[in-house]
């Protein structure tokens, strides 16, 4: 008997945007600990029952795209390369046929960036705040600017093609290598975006004035690499620029001056099974307790209870996050808990 395919009927919000892209946390964990994300020690892990399998993660991606048409898959963490076995899910996803993407702190892709691009894996986005040995340590805790640089080298060279680079931007840490960033990225061909800093600090210590406003930013890389806007208007947080030399583009998520969620189409898993319509929603929906009613994996009805479950959760999808609000309330969850 051959199984029949439902035709997929688009996911649409409250707010009349189209959801499509999947972002799914696969781990806590991080070998990093970046200050804007997670304090120095002592952060609690997830036990590995309460973690979804890779079996219980591409159930919930294949309804996605079955169901709803999503475009694109990307995986997350914590620090997705830390979870054993990575490429073993990259190559179930792999045959969605969807934009599959990995955001990393790229400190383990010297050994795995071929293994993932063989597996499947389109393209990454590699996180890299400094190139500078002190203020990167500063910033990540880790004395490993060397391991990412060859990452981001070795995911070149694997073609693991745009290779993107994100900077998140502190004033006072590292705002003054803004043209330095954007010199390497233009050296090396690779996409690059800077960050304003958002409060998903596990510490707590986000202030208004650290954040850098996109604006800003702009007028520092303009004054050095002259930039026109590039034509946009994708559903992507970035605003995106063209270099006037013809160097390529460099974007700018201004997640805090001028929130991105206009035409965002983005839906979040978390490494629990907890499926977040935002990254500041309050609210989450466990998936993970659909996935292990009864006879789990195998029983018949659990795609469209995964679906009606889904789609009752996009019926919550804000228009927008407030940080810029009196009346703002930050979530319970820091970065790492949810997945960037
Ligand atoms: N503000 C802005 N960006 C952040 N990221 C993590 N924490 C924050 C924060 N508080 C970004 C990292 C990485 C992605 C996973 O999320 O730079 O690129
Ligand atoms: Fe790890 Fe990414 Fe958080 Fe840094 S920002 S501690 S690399 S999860």
């Amino acid at each position: 008997m051959v199984a029949r395919r439902p035709v997929p009927v688009p996911l649409i919000d409250p707010h009349a945007r189209r959801v499509e892209d999947l972002r799914v946390s696969i781990t806590d964990r991080c070998n990093f600990r970046c200050t804007y994300c997670m304090p120095a020690e002592g952060m609690a892990w997830l036990p590995r029952r309460e973690l979804l399998t890779y079996e219980e993660i591409a159930r919930v991606a294949r309804v996605c795209v079955e169901r709803f048409g999503f475009r694109s898959v990307r995986i997350t963490g914590g620090e997705p390369l830390v979870r054993a076995h990575v490429t073993r899910l990259i190559a179930m996803l792999a045959g969605l046929g969807v934009d599959l993407a990995l955001t990393t702190n790229g400190v383990k892709l010297p050994e795995l960036a071929h293994d993932l691009r063989a597996a499947g894996l389109r393209r990454v986005n590699v996180s890299l705040d400094s190139l500078r040995r002190e203020t990167f340590l500063a910033l990540t805790r880790r004395d490993e600017l060397d391991r990412v640089l060859a990452g981001i080298d070795a995911a070149l060279d694997a073609g693991l093609l745009p290779v993107k680079v994100n900077a998140v931007v502190i004033r006072g840490v590292n705002d003054d290598e803004i043209v330095d960033l954007a010199a390497y990225a233009r050296d090396k061909g690779v996409g690059l975006r800077f960050i304003e800093y958002m409060p998903l600090d596990a510490e707590q210590g986000w202030t208004r004035e650290q954040v850098v406003p996109a604006a800003e930013i702009l007028e520092r890389l303009d004054a050095v690499f002259p930039i026109e806007p590039a034509a946009g208007g994708g559903p992507e947080p970035a605003e995106r620029y063209r270099y006037r030399d013809g160097a390529g583009e460099v974007g700018v998520i201004a997640s805090v001056t001028a929130p991105f969620c206009g035409n965002c189409d983005r839906v979040r898993l978390t490494a629990e099974g907890r499926f977040r319509t935002c990254l500041f929603a309050l609210e989450e929906f466990d998936l993970r307790a659909e996935l292990r009613a009864g006879a789990g994996l195998d029983a018949p009805d659990l795609d469209d209870r995964l679906a009606a479950a889904i789609a009752g959760a996009v019926g919550t999808k804000w228009a927008g996050h407030r940080i810029g609000g009196e009346d703002f309330v930050r979530p319970a969850r820091s970065m790492s808990q949810i997945g960037g």
